[in-house]
């Protein structure tokens, strides 16, 4: 008599974060899912940092003799188990109530860290006594909503580091690719301007969706918790809604020099683009650079994140870490940024997926799809270590192989 070797199963989870992502765009009512999958503008940049992960090929050698293959790296001092951390993204309670909370400690089961954005939906020291590990914290260094003309040298920016500090997070990510918000124009169309326009119809839509729906309605996480610490609720939504009042387009150099002083720790500045300002970081004090273009919320016709990342590795490498986000999906995208010089990834959309998936069970799921593409792609290209990944393992998709 025959028998079956494969079980056959009605029930087919989520396996790469594309799963993932179909699913979270229908977990999630639409103006949600404007804000959290959807860019400035054309999507140019938002499309162009995923599309620049194909132009490349990787390597492969045979019979090497790899059992096993060392994902672990280091990233301000602190041991990760693979080379992936969670990008700051605000207002991950609209994904799924338990919001960056739920992620955070999604992240640490995971053995990688978050770094917690200013713009979060729970607050630094909610968080941190959440979570067993200290992670990072990131820092929009926005205006008192209260006194918008004051210097950036304010109670509010002052505040924040402070509270982070005393929390225990061990790194500062600071944001500069938001001198104004990015012109989003289809959060708008879909509701998600500043502020949200309801209307019924999409009250009723949100409805359709009671799972996500009761967890919005019972904890109400759609503030920027940590705002509402320091001004109160009122003077936030005032800030949310008419955004010029947080942010900050005559920020400078002088003000970085300001932030590097306040804060003893290591120093991350988030969304650097040219080597020239990498550069001038880490002259100034930074320990590291996040190659961004915020997930192509910001600047449309901005580079892709790949594109940008050799000139600023080879100028900074040797001094300092490199970081980049920005369309990383596949093991295989870690294994190229890797290639050309970053230390580590981050990435912001897919935990959301996770998040409005699963909750946190679906973020940290999310972090091991990455680990567990990583291990076998590189098991495949022969290589034992994510700090043996260099230039020499890449090649150009489509070309013939260089004899
Ligand atoms: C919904 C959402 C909210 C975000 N909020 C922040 C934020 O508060 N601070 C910040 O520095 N970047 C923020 N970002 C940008 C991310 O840190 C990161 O640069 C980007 O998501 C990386 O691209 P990816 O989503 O393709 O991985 C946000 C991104 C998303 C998708």
């Amino acid at each position: 008599m025959t028998t079956f070797k494969y079980k056959l199963s009605s029930r087919t989870g989520p396996i790469t974060i594309e799963d993932y992502r179909r699913r979270a765009r229908h977990a999630v009512p639409d103006m949600i899912w404007a804000f959290i999958d959807y860019g400035a503008e054309d999507l140019t940049t938002l499309q162009a940092n995923r599309s620049a992960f194909g132009r490349y090929a990787l390597r492969s050698r045979v019979l090497v003799g790899n059992e096993d293959v060392d994902l672990s790296t280091q990233v301000a001092g602190e041991r990760l188990s693979l080379p992936v951390l969670m990008s700051p993204a605000g207002l991950a309670g609209l994904a799924h109530w338990t919001g960056e909370r739920g992620a955070a400690q999604a992240a640490e089961r995971a053995g990688t860290l978050m770094v917690l954005s200013t713009a979060a939906s729970y607050s630094y020291e909610e968080v941190a006594a959440a979570t067993e590990k200290d992670h990072f914290f990131q820092l929009y260094p926005y205006h008192d909503p209260v006194s918008p003309t004051g210097s950036l040298q304010n109670g509010l920016t002052q505040s924040l580091i402070r509270r982070a500090k005393k929390s225990g997070y061990k790194a500062m990510f600071v944001t500069v690719d938001t001198p104004v918000p990015g012109n989003r124009e289809s959060e708008r169309t879909r509701g998600m301007g500043k502020p949200p326009v309801l209307t019924p119809k999409r009250i009723a839509e949100a409805a359709l969706k009671p799972q996500w729906a009761y967890g919005f309605v019972k904890h109400r996480r759609v503030s920027l918790r940590n705002l509402v610490d320091e001004v109160g609720m009122k003077a936030a939504i005032d800030g949310i809604s008419k955004q010029e009042k947080l942010f900050r387009p005559e920020m400078s150099w002088d003000d970085f020099a300001w932030m590097r002083d306040q804060w003893q720790g290591p120093l991350y500045i988030k969304g650097v683009l040219d080597a020239d300002d990498a550069e001038r970081a880490v002259d100034m004090g930074a320990n590291g650079v996040v190659v961004s273009n915020h997930g192509g919320r910001q600047l449309d016709g901005a580079p892709a994140t790949l594109d940008a990342l050799p000139a600023i590795a080879k100028r900074i490498g040797d001094r300092a870490e490199v970081l980049l986000d920005g369309g990383v999906r596949r093991g295989t995208d870690v294994i190229k940024a890797l290639c050309l010089g970053a230390t580590a990834v981050c990435v912001g959309r897919p935990y959301f997926y996770g998040l409005a998936v699963n909750g946190p069970a679906g973020a940290e799921h999310v972090i091991n799809i990455f680990r567990e593409e990583m291990r076998r792609a590189m098991t495949l290209m022969g290589v034992k270590a994510v700090k043996d990944l260099g230039p020499e393992w890449l090649l150009s998709a489509g070309a013939p192989i260089p004899a």
